[in-house]
């Protein structure tokens, strides 16, 4: 086997891709960035009110079927949060997580109204946008 035979060592660990709908946007998330920041620096409007400080929940989305496993632990600043809407979440059939305390560690598909490209127009929302 030649060097140029060998697998590719670069860092594709460190991204994984989080597809956002109904927007249908792809972001890439790096290791140790939450799913907010990362659509923040992709250029896209994440609603929120607190700026990632886990105090609004406007940043709250669902994680769709298939997806349960692709997010980091719930730490927390999130935990007290997501208990402040424990009896919203009794409602949903999908988990609730904050975008900006929830780190993708595997490929997911999320549902969040509200997520918007640069060019959309802006209007304060929400939990769904
Ligand atoms: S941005 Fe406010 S709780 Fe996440």
């Amino acid at each position: 086997m030649s060097d140029e035979d060998e697998l590719p060592t670069g860092d594709s660990t460190t991204e994984v891709l989080v597809t956002v709908m109904p927007l249908g946007a792809d972001i890439v998330v790096r290791t140790g960035e939450s799913l907010m920041a990362a659509a923040q620096r992709q250029g896209y409007f994440w609603p929120t009110r607190c700026r990632g400080q886990a105090l609004c929940t406007a940043c709250l989305f669902e994680v769709v079927p298939g997806s349960e496993n692709s997010f980091g632990p719930v730490e927390d600043p999130e935990q007290a949060a997501l208990i402040s809407l424990a009896e919203f979440q009794a409602r949903r059939d999908r988990p609730l997580r904050l975008g900006c305390q929830a780190h993708p560690l595997r490929p997911a598909r999320v549902f969040k109204r509200g997520v918007k490209t640069a060019e959309a127009p802006r209007r304060p929302t929400g939990f769904w946008g």
